[in-house]
């Protein structure tokens, strides 16, 4: 796997200040979204060093924790199962930007899916064993949604794309997430431990960074509205549905709660009024813009923003200290 830490590297040159009297503003059409954005994906390299995370990293903030928690019982074997899938999409691919752009996916997506497995370790050696959920999670992805033996080519064509429009619409979340990571100050209000926040900006910038890749291989093979639609239909409430489930495993397999808190939707809205969640309505509504016609994911978010955190991320710094 390419290990490599050029974050800094990516980073936009802020433009330098003009000597002199400043030039007339020049009005310039806006650019329209274009598919490649002069886009080099790399693969971060990252460490993080979990020993000192409390269970409740939020403190006493056992529910909003727990909610977003569930990104590390999902995401292992999400992100692992992304990977096949576009590696599956490998031959399909007729451009080779495209192509560029979907290896550096796959090498940010299986550093995800690692950096997230030590997490669970952590919890469990803590007392909080997530292993029952993430069976369920490892069927999901690799018997339900896994490869299919034996279909014929053009069978075989068909059910790679449905499976990169399911990943399209997550990844369409995954950004929203991102970006709301980014933008998140009750985190830090809350004094939410550094080491897991850094984990979240991390992942939610790398996220923001590479929002389009997906959308653009699933246009890239079949560029009907359709599959977009199918795509969200099936990802949107199957990821409403795990997460409900997760918040809800996570709570009562706490060892300090004896499961005395049952998750409601209203609590999770006060929570995201506080600025600990992102707002469910919010989450809802961004589903549905992925269903606008003029939809394209470079719409939402920012890429600089994303850039810049990556820059000076302390788990990106600590692995380049490191080699
Ligand atoms: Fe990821
Ligand atoms: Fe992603």
């Amino acid at each position: 796997m390419p290990r490599a830490t050029r974050a800094a590297a990516a980073v936009p040159a802020a433009p330098a200040p003009a000597a002199g009297p400043a030039p007339a503003p020049v009005l310039r059409k806006a650019a329209a979204p274009t598919v490649h954005e002069n886009l080099v994906l790399e693969p971060r390299d990252v460490r993080f060093d979990w020993s000192q995370l409390p269970l409740h990293w939020i403190p006493d903030e056992p529910m909003a924790t727990h909610t977003i928690n569930v990104l590390h019982l999902l995401l292992p074997e999400g992100e692992r199962w992304f990977v096949k899938v576009f590696k599956e999409a490998l031959p399909l691919i007729t451009d080779e930007q495209l192509r560029e752009e979907v290896l550096g996916f796959i090498g940010q997506e299986a550093i995800h899916a690692e950096a997230h497995q030590e997490v669970l370790d952590h919890l469990l050696a803590q007392g909080l064993d997530p292993r029952p959920y993430v069976r369920q999670i490892g069927w999901l992805f690799q018997r339900v949604l896994g490869e299919r033996s034996g279909l014929d080519p053009r069978r075989r064509r068909e059910n790679i794309i449905e499976r990169v429009a399911f990943v399209a619409a997550i990844e369409h979340f995954t950004a929203f997430l991102g970006d709301w990571a980014l933008n998140s100050p009750g985190l830090d209000r809350a004094k939410a431990d550094p080491t897991m926040l850094d984990l979240l900006r991390w992942h939610g910038a790398e996220e923001v960074e590479h929002r389009s890749v997906a959308y653009d291989l699933m246009v890239h093979l079949d560029p009907g509205y359709l599959r977009r639609v199918r795509g969200m239909a099936v990802s949107g409430p199957l990821l409403v549905h795990l997460w409900v489930r997760g918040v809800r495993f996570l709570l009562a397999a706490d060892p300090t709660l004896d499961g005395r808190i049952r998750p409601t939707w209203r609590e999770a809205r006060q929570i995201a009024g506080r600025g600990m969640l992102p707002d469910p309505l919010r989450s809802l509504r961004s589903g549905l813009r992925y269903l606008k016609r003029g939809y394209h994911p470079t719409q939402e978010g920012s890429s600089g923003q994303a850039l810049s955190y990556l820059a000076t991320s302390p788990a990106a710094r600590a692995a380049a200290a490191h080699h």
